[in-house]
C-alpha cells in the first residue's frame, strides 16, 4: 500500500493559486484580489515562500503590535497547548484568571470586569448588549467615519462605505458626523462637534439611548485624532444624559499610540471598552469587552445573556498574557512614543518636500498620510470610497520595493510593530519617499 503525503512546502504562486480557488477573500470582487504569499516572519518583517521580503508598515491589520515571532509569546501558547488547549466558558482557568486580573490592572480608571469574545466585531456585539440591557434603553449612537466589525451589529454601528451592502442592519442605530469632514472641508472645533451630537441627542430623545459607541482614535477611516476637549466633553454629555460611553480600542489600544489604551491621552475613563488585535498581538485570535464595576454589578442578580463557545479559551488568555509581559518586558510604549516622534518628523518632512502630501497625521506609531492632487484646493488624490491610477501606482511602488502597508482612497498608513527602530523607520520612509515622486507627478 501506497501513503500519499502532502508536500510540505507550496511555491507562492501555488499558494495564491489554490488560495483564490478554495477560499473568499474579504472586501473584495474576487477576481480583483493579489494577495501576497507568506511564508514566513519575524520582528517587523515577513518574507514569500521565495525569499522576497517586506517590511511590515502596517503591522498585518494594525495588530501584530509587538512585531512577528517573538519567542515569549510562542512558548507561552506551546505550553498552554500541552497543559490544557480548551475548556468550556463555564470553567474557571488559570490563563483566565490571570488575565482579567492583569487587564484590570492596565485598563483605564475603574474598569475592572471583562467578557472575552473571538475578536473585536464581538466585542462590539457584546458591548451594545451590556449597554442595552444596564439602561434598559435601546438606540445607540455612532459615527459615520468608523469601523467597528463585519458582524451584524458592529456593522450597522459602522458609519463607512462598508455598511451599504448589510442594511438595513440593527434597529436602534443612530450615526452623528464627526469632527473630520474629509480633506477638503477640515475639522470643526471641539465645541462644534459637541454641540452638534447634543442636537442629535435630544432629537433622538436622551431617555431612549443606551449607549455612544466611538473609537478613541479613528482607525481605517484616517487615524483621526479628536480635537482636545472633544473625548472630555463626550464624557460630560453621556453622564448628563445617562448615556453609556463604549470606546472601541480595538486598534487604537496596547500601545498603539503610546499609552495602553488612546482614551488615556484625554484622561476620560469610559463605562465600556471594547479591544481585540494588540491584546494578544494577534498571535491568537482573542478579544474583550471590559466594564466599570457598576455595570457588572447590573448582572449580579441578573442573567448576562450573552455566550461563545471560545470564550475565554485558553490559548488565547496564554497568549494575551504572555503578549503583555512582551509590552511590559521590552518597554514598547515607551518605544512607540520615541519612534512616533521620529516618525512625526519623517512625516512632517515629507509634507514640506512633496506637493502631493496634503496632511499626515499620527500619534505615537499610529499614522496616515492624505494625498491630494491640489493643494490649496486640497483635491483628495481619489475619490471618498474610491481609488485612482495615482493610488493603484503608489500601492505597486510599495509592493515592489518591499513595503508593506494599507492604500485607502486618498491615504496610505504608517503603522509599524512597536518594536521598530530608528534605522527600520528610515529604510521604511526612503520607500516612501520615492515612491512619493509618483504623486507629486499630477499635482497641478
Ligand atoms: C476599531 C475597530 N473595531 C472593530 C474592529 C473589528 O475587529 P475584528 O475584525 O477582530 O472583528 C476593527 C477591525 O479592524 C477595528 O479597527
Amino acid at each position: 500500500m501506497t501513503t500519499q503525503t502532502e508536500p510540505k512546502t507550496m511555491s507562492g504562486e501555488e499558494m495564491v493559486a489554490l488560495s483564490k480557488k478554495h477560499t473568499l477573500y474579504e472586501w473584495a470582487a474576487q477576481s480583483k484580489v493579489d494577495p501576497i504569499p507568506v511564508a514566513r516572519a519575524k520582528g517587523i518583517y515577513f518574507w514569500t515562500p521565495e525569499g522576497k521580503r517586506f517590511i511590515d508598515f502596517n503591522s498585518q491589520l494594525m495588530c501584530v503590535n509587538i512585531g512577528h515571532g517573538d519567542e515569549r509569546v510562542l512558548q507561552a501558547i506551546r505550553e498552554q497547548a500541552d497543559t490544557l488547549a480548551y475548556a468550556n466558558p463555564f470553567m474557571a482557568t488559570e490563563p483566565r484568571a490571570r488575565l482579567g486580573a492583569k487587564l484590570a490592572e492596565i485598563s483605564p480608571g475603574d474598569i475592572d470586569v471583562f467578557f472575552f469574545t473571538n475578536g473585536g466585531a464581538e466585542a462590539n456585539e457584546n458591548a451594545i448588549k451590556l449597554a442595552r440591557l444596564a439602561t434598559g434603553r435601546h438606540k445607540i449612537l455612532a459615527r459615520y467615519r468608523s469601523y467597528h466589525g463585519a458582524t451584524a451589529g458592529s456593522i450597522t454601528l459602522t458609519g463607512d462605505p462598508r455598511r451599504w451592502a448589510a442594511e438595513p442592519g440593527l434597529p436602534g442605530v443612530v450615526h452623528v458626523l464627526d469632527p473630520y469632514h474629509g480633506i477638503e472641508r477640515g475639522w470643526d472645533s471641539a465645541e462644534e462637534s459637541l454641540a452638534m451630537i447634543d442636537e442629535v441627542i435630544q432629537l433622538e430623545g436622551p431617555h431612549t439611548i443606551a449607549a455612544f459607541i466611538l473609537e478613541s482614535v479613528t482607525g481605517t477611516n484616517g487615524v483621526l485624532v479628536p480635537p482636545d476637549g472633544y473625548m472630555q466633553g463626550v464624557r460630560q454629555l453621556c453622564d448628563k444624559y445617562g448615556i453609556l460611553m463604549i470606546c472601541d480600542e480595538v486598534m487604537a489600544g496596547f500601545g498603539r499610540t503610546g499609552e495602553w489604551f488612546a482614551i488615556n491621552h484625554w484622561n476620560v475613563v469610559p463605562d465600556i471598552i471594547t479591544m481585540a488585535k494588540g491584546l494578544t498581538a494577534a498571535y491568537v485570535q482573542l478579544g474583550a469587552v471590559g466594564m466599570r464595576r457598576k455595570i457588572a454589578d447590573q448582572f449580579k442578580d441578573r442573567v448576562f445573556y450573552g455566550g461563545l463557545t471560545y470564550n475565554s479559551h485558553p490559548l488565547a488568555c496564554a497568549a494575551a498574557l504572555a503578549a503583555i509581559r512582551v509590552y511590559e518586558e521590552d518597554g514598547l510604549l515607551e518605544n512607540a512614543r520615541k519612534m512616533g516622534a521620529l516618525m512625526a518628523d519623517l512625516m512632517t518632512d515629507l509634507q514640506l518636500r512633496h506637493p502631493s502630501v496634503g496632511a499626515a497625521r499620527s500619534i505615537g506609531l499610529f499614522g496616515l498620510i492624505e494625498l491630494v492632487r491640489d493643494r490649496s484646493k486640497k483635491i483628495p488624490m481619489a475619490p471618498f470610497n474610491g481609488t485612482s491610477d495615482e493610488m493603484v501606482a503608489l500601492g505597486k511602488h510599495f509592493r515592489q520595493e518591499g513595503l508593506y502597508t494599507f492604500v485607502r482612497w486618498n491615504t496610505f498608513f504608517t503603522n509599524p510593530p512597536l518594536c521598530i527602530t530608528e534605522p527600520q523607520m528610515r529604510e521604511a520612509f526612503a520607500i516612501i519617499d520615492k515612491g512619493l515622486e509618483i504623486t507629486d507627478r499630477v499635482v497641478g
